[in-house]
């Protein structure tokens, strides 16, 4: 972790945010790097589920929505964790990770394992940011920022399925932030105050829920391994019954082996019909599936894969950090698909400072950045650059040399292989766009046990 935390920082996909003030715990920032990063994974995320599939559309709720949401949802009373305060050294815990978490004592020793430290019995603690709106302090009314995505789905779900002209099986597929108030800080980009969602509600008839259920563990499963994890780093855990949700009658979590231990990566719950259930009694608006030809009315059961954008890209990025020795130097080099790269093709003139070389990049740049992300570099040592390239995880390097200026040729160095094709120059659009379509499994894959 710690070298993906120094990587991120020394590249610019990630930054401690409010650094100059002496940092925020558990906020972040992402810099140029990170958010081309951030949206190709929501981006393939969206085509999994939007854009390659029939049966799924696509919403964008408010995240400050009316209060009662969340007294209806049951995140007002019950969407807390358990918290104890060590009277000794001030610091707050989770109840339930004190296994895992340290205190603030040298050497460092869980909590409550020595004579000084004096843990308080646990108390609820809402995990929901509260705002008010309204001009007036006095006239406003509390309202919470989102602690998820689903909502702003659920209360949605009348307005979706007129308009969606779909019987269920069918689903609403949302992007966007969500926010808690996690007192557990640690683990970089793992658990943050505010984070991106992608949530998928999946409307079924009752009696194909369990059906579904399995369907979407293992649709979502096959995501993670085709845009690179490693089938050796994931699992999926079946919730056991005392840790399943108010809501839910199964979970099971997708866990990928961090550098910490095993933890949750994305979340699929069945849900039942609990949260349609629970606002029609709460709003008097009934959210049921009701055939305008044969009368039929049924509460549908709802199927719910969850996954964290900024988890999921912690995720690759961890997956996809290598580091080997060619040439008897040391390269770091990350090795993620081609689809996620920030950027896809480096072009680099060998000799930085000829005129002719630096013509003929040029060139090529203004096409391909047309159709893909792409950078130009004519700064430094070609093996400088190369290196900086292989730790942003651009996956195709072009190098404009003296053969170019005769023959109108480049080569096409591969990230991972390091193996180097001579192509036209004018072919190289056409050649990027097809090396992006193909199939890509981790060269680490082949390594890893
Ligand atoms: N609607 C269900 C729901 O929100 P969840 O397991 O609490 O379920 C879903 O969250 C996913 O969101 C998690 O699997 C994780 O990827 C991500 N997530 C949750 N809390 C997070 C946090 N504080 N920071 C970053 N990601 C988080």
């Amino acid at each position: 972790m710690d070298k993906i935390v120094s990587l991120s920082k020394r590249r610019g996909f990630v930054f401690p945010s409010s650094e100059i003030y002496g940092g925020l715990g558990s906020s972040y920032d992402y810099g140029h790097y990170g958010v081309l990063l951030k949206d190709n994974v929501k981006a393939r995320w969206l085509e999994a589920m939007v854009r390659e599939r029939d049966d799924i559309v696509a919403l964008d709720s408010s995240i400050i929505l009316h209060p009662d949401v969340w007294r209806a949802s049951g995140h007002v009373g019950g969407f807390s964790d358990p918290l104890v305060d060590c009277r000794f050294c001030k610091q707050r815990f989770r109840e339930d990770h004190l296994e895992t978490e340290q205190c603030g004592k040298r050497p460092s020793k869980k909590p409550g394992e020595t004579a000084e430290c004096d843990l308080t019995e646990p108390r609820q603690f809402n995990l929901m940011f509260q705002t008010r709106v309204g001009a007036m302090e006095e006239s406003g009314v509390d309202v919470y920022l989102r602690p998820e995505t689903a909502q702003g789905i659920f209360i949605n779900f009348k307005n979706v399925a007129q308009i969606a002209r779909r019987r269920p099986p069918f689903g609403i597929a949302q992007v966007g932030k969500a926010f808690r108030n996690e007192i557990t800080p640690g683990n970089f980009i793992f658990r943050t105050l505010e984070f991106e969602q992608m949530e998928m509600e999946f409307f079924v008839p009752p009696a194909e829920a369990d059906e579904w259920y399995r369907y979407w563990v293992a649709e979502r499963l096959a995501w993670h391994v085709r845009y690179g994890v490693r089938e050796s780093h994931l699992r999926v855990r079946p919730h056991d019954p005392d840790e399943l949700s108010h809501y839910s009658s199964a979970t099971s979590d997708i866990e990928y082996l961090f550098p910490m231990g095993w933890s949750e990566l994305e979340g699929i719950a069945n849900r039942g019909d609990y949260d349609l259930t629970q606002h029609t009694e709460a709003s008097g608006t009934k959210l049921e599936w009701v055939d305008a030809g044969t009368g039929e009315r049924f509460v549908p059961h709802v199927i719910e894969p969850a996954l964290g954008v900024n988890r999921s890209m912690l995720t690759f990025l961890l997956d996809a950090y290598d580091e080997e020795v060619v040439g008897e130097r040391d390269r770091t080099v990350l090795r993620l698909h081609p689809q996620l790269a920030p950027v896809k093709a480096a072009v680099l003139p060998l000799v930085g400072k000829d005129a002719a070389m630096v013509e003929k990049a040029r060139g090529l740049f203004d096409e391909l950045r047309r159709h893909y992300s792409v950078e130009y570099d004519d700064n430094g040592a070609i093996g400088r650059r190369y290196r900086r390239q292989d730790e942003i995880g651009t996956p195709y390097g072009l190098t404009i040399d003296e053969q170019t200026l005769e023959d109108e040729t480049v080569t096409v160095r591969d990230r991972d292989s390091l193996a180097q094709e001579r192509l036209p120059i004018g072919g190289v659009r056409a050649r990027i766009g097809e090396l992006l379509a193909a199939d890509w499994r981790s060269p680490k894959s082949e390594l890893s046990t």
